[in-house]
């Protein structure tokens, strides 16, 4: 592995549409920072998928582009959509992307620091001891299974399809997660089996693999139930399983415990394969051109690549801490409080880059 074996990391990156290239300038600064000041280096080749490439080359994900990609060790992604396209033109190209590589597991950290309380939206007493949680969804199953659906005239069917296999392996994974860390010894299961077969499997098998796992703590929730006590007790969240829509939406419903969708990370993983890493977010339209989006959740998605793509745990944890150090100095307008200065996107950029070059070289 790069810096280890000194071999260099591909890092293949997608830009994408709206905000993408402006939060992955920023998630590359971190990694050029990291390659001036450790032997870990990189190099990126620009893998260009989403509205824009669909609009040059009638291909929202160019088989040049997969060709890339899988020539890499990683890929750094940013968000794909534009609103002047059919839906879903553009979107197609990340669901193609997570089946092509089986990236079957989508992982949602929503971790809110200290010095963040006052930008979550609940009351302090409802952040409680704090909101530390995992959310590990299905990514390539369910709803999303066989992309596309159909519209028959006045009708339209979408299938949602789980295998046992794809639910074993992100039930196992969920666990093996928990496992590993003492502070997520906990593993919350949502589905709707009071109503869907898919989910009735699911609870079936979360209940049979939890016994393999006797010190880990369960419980399962209906997902409305869910959505409700995620936001009346998220601190008694840990690690979170759900299937690949109700993981969708959840996710959202918690990064905004951050007090907004730019800071939360997520990493399309297989664990034996290429995976991709992306902020939550998507291309937000309503921002993009005005250099102020967040660029956190972009910056975490790298700190995962880093420990989950090219096992650097120590470089990984260093970046976080960069970002807490930063955001004790300045924020986004997203997040924005008084008396602290409201930087743009490559300003708080350049302020986590700084923090970080100077833990780095210590
Ligand atoms: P969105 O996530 O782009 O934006 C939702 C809201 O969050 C907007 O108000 C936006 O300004 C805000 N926001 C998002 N990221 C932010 C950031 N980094 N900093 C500050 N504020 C931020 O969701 P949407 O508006 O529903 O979707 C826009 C397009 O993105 C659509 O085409 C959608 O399909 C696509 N999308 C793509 C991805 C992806 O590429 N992974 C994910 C979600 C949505
Ligand atoms: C996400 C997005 C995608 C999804 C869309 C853009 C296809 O919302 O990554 O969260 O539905 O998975
Ligand atoms: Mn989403």
């Amino acid at each position: 592995m790069a810096g280890k074996g000194g071999r260099i990391a591909r890092v293949a990156v997608v830009e994408g549409d709206g905000i993408g290239p402006e939060v992955v300038r920023e998630g590359k600064k971190v990694l050029t920072t990291i390659a001036a000041c450790t032997p870990f280096q990189v190099e990126f080749h620009d893998a260009p998928a989403g509205g824009g490439v669909y609009k040059r080359t009638g291909s929202s994900l160019p088989e040049s582009s997969l060709k890339t990609m899988e020539a890499s060790d990683a890929i750094l992604f940013g968000a794909i959509g534009l609103p002047d396209l059919p839906q879903g033109t553009a979107e197609i190209a990340i669901l193609k992307m997570r089946q092509h590589f089986d990236q079957y597991v989508n992982l949602r950290p929503v971790k809110l620091f200290d010095s963040l309380r006052d930008v979550c939206p609940l009351k302090d007493r409802f952040i409680g001891p704090g909101i530390d949680m995992i959310i590990v969804r299905e990514n390539t199953e369910g709803l999303y299974a066989k992309i596309g659906g159909q519209i028959h005239g006045d009708a339209a069917a979408n299938l949602m399809l789980y295998t046992k296999v794809g639910v074993d392996r992100i039930l196992e994974y969920a666990f093996e997660l928990a496992k590993a860390d003492p502070a997520h010894a906990k593993v919350t299961s949502v589905d709707k089996a009071n109503i869907l077969a898919c989910s009735q499997m699911w609870r079936q098998r979360f209940h049979e693999i939890a016994k393999h796992y006797p010190d880990i703590e369960t419980e399962d929730f209906y997902v409305d139930a869910f959505c409700q006590w995620l936001i009346r007790k998220p601190y008694e969240c840990k690690v979170v399983v759900t299937e690949n829509m109700f993981g969708d939406i959840v996710s959202d419903e918690a990064a905004y415990l951050l007090g907004s969708l730019g800071m939360a990370p997520s990493g399309n993983i297989n664990p034996k394969g290429i995976s991709m890493y992306e902020p939550i977010h998507g291309s937000a339209p309503d921002i993009a051109g005005k250099g102020i989006a967040n660029p956190i959740g972009a910056i975490l998605a790298v700190k995962i690549m880093l420990s989950e793509s090219f096992k650097e745990n120590a470089i990984a944890k260093a970046v976080g801490d960069a970002v807490e150090a930063a955001l004790l100095k300045g924020r986004t307008q997203d997040i924005a409080k008084d008396g602290m200065p409201t930087l743009s996107t490559s300003e708080m950029g350049d302020l986590v880059a700084g923090e970080l070059r100077a833990a780095l070289k210590k």
